[in-house]
This record gives C-alpha cells, sequence and structure tokens, in this order.
C-alpha cells in the first residue's frame, strides 16, 4: 500500500455556492509555508517526476480533473482528482507523476516548506535507494 491520504474538506455551501477553509494544523497537518498552482498543462504532459526528502504537500484539484500516479519504491497506485473539497495528502519518500490534465485543470499545493531543490530527489534510482536506506534508519 503506498502511504498517502485524501482529505475530505467540509463544504460550507449554501444555494450561493460553496466554501472550503483550510487552516494551519486544522484541514492541513501541518503549517503551509508555501503555495503554488498549476493550469494550462496539455493532458498528455507528465509532470512531477521527483520525490521529496522531506516536504510534506496537500495538493487540491480546484477545477477540472487529473491523475497523481504515486509510487513508495515496490508499488503504485493512481489517484484521480476531481473535486476541489479533497485534498491529496503526500508525505516524503513517495515517488510523483502527474498527467491526464483535463483542459480546465487547475492544481493547488500547500507544502510545508519554502522551495528547497536540495529536497528533490530527481532522480528515480537515487529515490529507490533513498527508499532503502530510509527503511533501514539511514537517510541521505
Ligand atoms: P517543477 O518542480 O519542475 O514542476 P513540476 O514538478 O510540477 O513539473 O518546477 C517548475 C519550475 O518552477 C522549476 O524551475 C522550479 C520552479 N519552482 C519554484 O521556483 N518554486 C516552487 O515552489 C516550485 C514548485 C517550482
Amino acid at each position: 500500500m503506498v502511504n498517502y491520504d485524501v482529505l475530505n474538506f467540509q463544504i460550507r455551501g449554501n444555494h450561493d455556492g460553496s466554501l472550503v477553509a483550510l487552516e494551519n494544523s486544522k484541514e492541513i497537518p501541518f503549517d503551509v509555508k508555501r503555495v503554488y498552482y498549476i493550469w494550462g498543462t496539455k493532458r498528455d504532459v507528465i509532470r512531477g517526476r521527483h520525490a521529496h526528502r522531506k516536504l510534506e504537500q496537500v495538493i487540491i484539484c480546484m477545477a477540472g480533473t487529473c491523475d497523481f500516479i504515486l509510487d513508495n519504491g515496490t508499488e503504485k497506485e493512481t489517484v484521480h482528482l476531481d473535486n476541489p473539497s479533497k485534498g491529496l495528502l503526500i508525505r516524503h519518500n513517495i515517488w510523483r507523476e502527474f498527467t491526464n490534465f483535463s483542459p480546465d485543470c487547475v492544481i493547488m499545493v500547500l507544502a510545508s516548506e519554502k522551495y528547497d531543490e536540495s529536497d528533490y530527489i530527481r532522480d528515480y534510482q537515487t529515490f529507490l535507494d533513498n527508499v532503502k536506506n530510509t527503511a533501514k534508519g539511514k537517510t541521505r
């Protein structure tokens, strides 16, 4: 089983529309230090192709749909995002690729740390080595 969670946010809706409120350490299980968003991606493009050493992220598909392929080094699972009231929580040491974007897809990402290139693992073999070393209680 790949380690991730889908968070179901409370919708505070009425006939005027829907609203979701997100607070640090409440709906979001960390303090948000960075927000970024992605849109205008062609359907067949594969984004991501990396893991993180420490970073945790909650990914929300604000409009449209897309697929996240999550890989823990031995298993892969695909999570289909199609609703802004759901948040995909991905922790460290998970290789992620995202694709199959609808033309109207807008993804917002809430991150536990500021941007730090040294937290990225962009080479798949290095990711596999890191998973093995972490399991042995070592980190690199
Ligand atoms: P990248 O991580 O390659 O995007 P994705 O994983 O979604 O395919 O990021 C694209 C570019 O944006 C890259 O030059 C790094 C930069 N960037 C920032 O400056 N700050 C950020 O918070 C992020 C996520 C990316």
